[in-house]
């Protein structure tokens, strides 16, 4: 049986620690590699941590490069940063109004949400392996052009899309230089982290899924995809969302 390596990024988030605890159920993988701003610790021998200031183009390059050159390969990536809000001062909240958009808020939506992950995909892209995998971006329904009715959060909608182009783009460049990497923009539902906390009131109950439930979702999903239809942007449920 061929074993599978695969990398999460964002451990240490709601999501990310949910992905790794399912990856860990899987006995065909054989390394689970994390990466986070700080320590992350788990139980099972096969996660190998490593702490990265992932505002640092240079860190996350860095670290690929080694891998490229210890031969290290990924079947699955799972990214799943990113940022809503933040009381850390200056505060971070999604804009209600025209008159709430703020470059300094722009600019932070961009740099985590955007930015950063666009750089892993730049850099993974010579690390994947060529039979089938796999890189999963956690983006977010309000991320489609096509699917926004209600408005509002104009800098969390508007790196979210930004990162869809990305993946969009890259794709056309992955069909010719990682032509087995399939790469997904995946909508988890409404998840209860840290990150939907103060936006939780009017989600009914049913809709507010756990992490281990989109966790499952997300993995199962992405060893289900046809590298032909590359990129997809999906809901947890598999539905294709408009671009
Ligand atoms: N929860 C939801 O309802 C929901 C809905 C739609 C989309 N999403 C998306 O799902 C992804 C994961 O979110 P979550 O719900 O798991 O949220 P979370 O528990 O708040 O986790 C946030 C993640 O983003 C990283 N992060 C936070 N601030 C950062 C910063 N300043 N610089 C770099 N990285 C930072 C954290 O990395 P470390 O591991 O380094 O701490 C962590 O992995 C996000 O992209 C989010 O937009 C979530």
């Amino acid at each position: 049986m061929a074993m599978k390596t695969t990398l999460v990024v964002g451990a240490n988030g709601g999501i990310g620690h949910a992905v790794v605890n399912y990856l860990c159920e899987d006995p065909t993988i054989s390394l689970i590699e994390t990466v986070s701003r700080s320590e992350y610790k788990h139980q099972d021998k096969r996660v190998f941590h490593t702490v990265i200031d992932v505002a640092s183009e240079d860190s996350i390059k860095r670290y690929v490069n080694e891998r490229k050159t210890s031969h290290q390969r990924f079947d699955a990536v799972y990214i799943c940063t990113g940022i809503l809000h933040s009381d850390k001062a200056p505060a971070l909240k999604p804009e209600k109004r025209l008159e709430d958009i703020s470059q300094r808020q722009f600019l932070e939506y961009f740099q985590i949400n955007t930015i950063q992950p666009s750089i892993w995909l730049s850099a993974l892209v010579s690390v994947m392996t060529n039979n089938y995998s796999v890189i999963a971006l956690i983006t977010a329904r309000v991320g489609s052009i096509e699917d926004n009715r209600l408005g509002g959060w104009y800098g969390y909608r508007s790196s979210k899309a930004a990162l869809n182009m990305v993946i969009k783009s890259a794709a056309v460049e992955y069909a010719r230089r990682s032509p087995s990497t399939i790469l997904l923009s995946y909508h988890p539902g409404t998840v209860d982290t840290s990150l939907s906390k103060p936006f939780q009131a009017n989600v009914a109950p049913k809709k507010l899924f756990t992490a281990d439930f989109t966790a499952q979702r997300l993995v199962d999903l992405s060893y289900s995809l046809d590298i032909e239809e590359s990129p997809y942007f999906l809901d947890w449920a598999g539905k294709p969302i408009p671009w």
